[in-house]
């Protein structure tokens, strides 16, 4: 095998053998593609499955690999240049099985998950009926072209690059597979003010408007030392994960020295940001509860909107760049930052550690590649007085190695979960569903960092709905051009 699987890469000193690996794996999975538009074309293929191998066939000399991916990146970095259109292809299971390549497919040990598809998962996930999903979404998706590209201009809503990209695959297309859905992405952002040298510092930010995107598990050396040497450091949560994180062997692929992919979890989760940011502001206004202003929304969420760990601080303005070298062993009863917060019931930094006694390596193993890109048309920086309650969201997105132990685990086990980290704990703010059970209240501590501080409840309701996805999985290029 060219790749080692269970340690990081340094790609820029890879040998031939792992750079013909990198030049067969897809982008956007050891790292982001970066672009800030986006198109997703959701497709289903239809009696022919000859035509539609052959559609593969003809599109994937077009996906772009990793290797070049991180080539363009480095040379965008040091001369401005920029990448081009972003390519990617994923099949779901269903896919495989319409283009009668059943036998190419990845067979995972996940409980059925991938084999199943996301629809079929429905309870274990808490998820809505279909009925109540986006009309695509209520039939399993084949598979999603992603297309990511430059906007026109850096405050505009369109983008010519992507258009232009998806013209292309459609014209590949000619037929041979029925799109059922295009979903658009456009990454908005956040005026944090300006630092010390007067930089206006711009965050990404998601439609509640906090920071996102910030933590993630790095599986490339540079991106490591990067990590280490230009923000706040990694001695207290360590940012470094192996490649076999997100990446497994593709069983398609006619080369085992070459071919890996990643399973890949797509979610259309709307966000009723009118309804989210009233009870936030209520809950913050509210006497009863300690009238914690802005740090009731950073204890919601774990970090404030700036992106300042509501763990190390009791205010925001730690930013610069924001901080992600935490965790929560000085914190373990949740005094500053609650058990039940977005960020600590997503990744607990070491409380199962502490509350189960697991290993941090298992607990770590549930840890996921974040992906995600908003969508529906607001101000590219965001006018906080412009508050809508639907139509805009996250296209939630993330590569793992297994999705039971990583995507399915990580929203039944941890958020949906009000009993996780321990009794009392209550469900994730932000992303917890509850199915048909009965709603729980949060327990809000009314002072920051007491021990002997006053508890009151709050009940939360659910701001982020599930409107549709599929389970994916981003297969080597060679098996696309082998299909
Ligand atoms: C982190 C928001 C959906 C898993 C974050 C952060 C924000 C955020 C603001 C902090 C930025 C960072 O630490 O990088 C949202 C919103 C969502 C959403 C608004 C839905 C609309 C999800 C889903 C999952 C998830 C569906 C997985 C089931 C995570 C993880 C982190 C994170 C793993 C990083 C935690 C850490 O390493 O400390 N999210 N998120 N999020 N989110 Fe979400």
């Amino acid at each position: 095998m060219a790749l080692a699987l269970n340690s990081t890469l340094r790609w820029m000193a890879a040998s031939d053998s792992e750079k013909a690996a990198l030049a067969d794996i897809q982008g956007n999975i050891l790292d982001g593609h970066g672009r800030k538009a986006t198109r997703h074309v959701l497709l289903r293929f239809g009696e022919d499955a000859a035509a539609s191998r052959a559609f593969i066939r003809e599109l994937a000399p077009h996906i772009t690999s990793t290797l070049e991916q991180l080539t363009a990146a480095k040379a965008f970095r040091e001369h401005g240049v920029s990448g081009g259109p972003f390519l990617g292809l994923l099949l779901s299971s269903s896919g495989y099985a319409s283009l009668e390549a059943a036998q190419k497919a990845p067979e995972p040990d996940d409980g059925g998950a991938f084999v199943q598809g996301m629809l079929a998962r429905a309870e274990l996930l808490a998820d809505p009926d279909a009925g109540e999903l986006d009309e695509p979404y209520r039939q399993g998706i084949d598979a999603m072209v992603l297309i990511g590209g430059n906007p026109d201009a850096a405050d505009s809503w369109e983008s010519t690059e992507t258009e232009n990209a998806e013209t292309k695959v459609l014209n590949i297309l000619q037929g041979r597979a029925y799109v059922v859905a295009v979903e658009v992405g456009r990454a908005i952002f956040k005026d944090n003010g300006t630092d010390e040298l007067g930089i206006n510092k711009i965050e990404g930010i998601e439609h509640f408007g906090y920071v996102d995107g910030r933590s993630q598990p790095l599986m490339l050396d540079e991106l490591v030392e990067r990590e280490r040497d230009e923000s706040d450091g990694i001695s207290v949560w360590d940012p470094t994960f192996p490649l076999g994180q997100v990446l497994v062997p593709d069983p398609g692929s006619p080369s085992a020295e070459t071919g890996f992919g990643s399973f890949f979890v797509f979610r259309k989760l709307e966000q009723d940001v009118a309804g989210f940011k009233a009870r936030e502001e209520e809950m913050g206004e509210d006497e009863a509860l300690g009238g914690m202003g802005e740090l009731m929304g950073a204890t919601l969420v774990g970090r404030f909107e700036d992106g300042t760990p509501v763990v190390l601080q009791r205010d925001d303005g730690g930013d610069n760049p924001v901080m992600n070298n935490f965790d929560y062993a000085g914190d373990p009863d949740g005094l500053r930052c609650p058990l039940h917060a977005h960020i600590r019931k997503t990744n607990p930094r070491g409380d199962s550690v502490r509350q189960f006694g697991v290993s941090l390596e298992e607990e770590r193993s549930h840890i996921m590649a974040r992906r995600g890109m908003t969508y529906g048309r607001r101000d590219r920086v965001v006018d906080p007085t412009d508050k809508p309650n639907g139509g805009v969201g996250l296209m939630f997105m993330s590569f793992h190695n297994n999705l039971a132990t990583g995507f399915e685990f990580t929203q039944a086990r941890w958020a949906n979960n009000p009993g996780f980290v321990r009794d009392g704990t209550g469900r994730d703010p932000v992303i917890g569903q509850r199915g048909s059970a009965a709603a729980e209240d949060l327990t809000v501590r009314t002072t920051w960092g007491k021990r002997d501080a006053a508890t009151a409840t709050a009940s939360f309701g659910e701001f982020v709905r599930h409107k549709g996805g599929e389970y994916f999985f981003a297969p080597a290029i060679s098996t696309l051009r082998a299909l």
